[in-house]
């Protein structure tokens, strides 16, 4: 099913002296139950595409339709709360949280019970392939590998089942890298999810199901 539509979409950058064209009339489509790669020289676009789709900024023209409603009319908090997560190539956990409490905090947000988070989010770490032994870690002591699989059962304990990832494997080793696109590959061909990934790595969009690739801010 269609879950993301893209129409015309661009966004610039403006600062005192110049205006920067990131993202110029892209159009396309998202389904959801397929992994995407976005490839493209660096600079190209991907990133601020990325968070034009998360709805952290908004276009400048064109529109974003998620199941076919319009973004930009969407309480976009809502929004960012239920549908979409996103996974970052630094992880972004919360260094004075602890595995089990950094998958909590999204839940926590949506008004899930302390108890019921803590049953969640250790059936999420569970499914990404980390036992009790990480649970109590701060991120601080768990490796590249750990914190990103951390990271992605944070993901999966949003509501949401849209997952963005910008560079997931950026500070990864090869074995790591395939473990976490496996990971998302699996989310999106046995939980229906639509993920969407940022890569630089040739591997990696050789495991999407769609590639596609940017250059000057444009879908080529
Ligand atoms: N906050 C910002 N202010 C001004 N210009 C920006 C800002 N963020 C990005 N840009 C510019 O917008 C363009 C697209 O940047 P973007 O980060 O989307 O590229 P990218 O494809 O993600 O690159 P990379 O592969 O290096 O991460 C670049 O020319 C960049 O310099
Ligand atoms: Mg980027």
């Amino acid at each position: 099913m269609e879950k993301i539509r893209v129409e015309n979409v661009s966004y610039s950058y403006q600062n005192q002296y110049q205006k920067i064209e990131a993202v110029k009339e892209v159009s396309c489509s998202f389904e959801d139950g397929n992994m995407y790669a976005i490839t493209g020289e660096s600079g190209s676009g991907k990133s601020t595409f990325l968070s034009l789709l998360a709805g952290l900024d908004r276009p400048e023209s064109g529109t974003i339709l998620v199941e076919g409603e319009n973004l930009l009319e969407m309480d976009r908090d809502a929004y960012r709360r239920k549908q979409i997560s996103v996974v970052y190539q630094a992880f972004h956990l919360f260094p004075l949280l602890n595995a089990v409490e950094n998958v909590m905090y999204p839940m926590e947000l949506q008004g899930i019970s302390r108890r019921e988070a803590r049953k969640q989010a250790e059936d999420c770490l569970r499914e990404v392939g980390l036992g009790e032994k990480i649970f109590h870690q701060y991120p601080k002591m768990m490796s590249g590998g750990e914190q990103q699989r951390v990271a992605i059962a944070r993901a999966m304990a949003a509501q949401g089942r849209i997952l963005l990832a910008d560079e997931p494997t950026g500070n990864l080793d090869s074995e790591n890298e395939e473990n976490i696109v496996e990971l998302l590959k699996g989310l999106a061909h046995e939980r229906d999810y639509l993920v969407i990934v940022v890569t630089h790595n040739p591997e990696v969009a050789r495991q999407a199901d769609v590639c596609l690739k940017m250059k000057d801010g444009r879908m080529v």
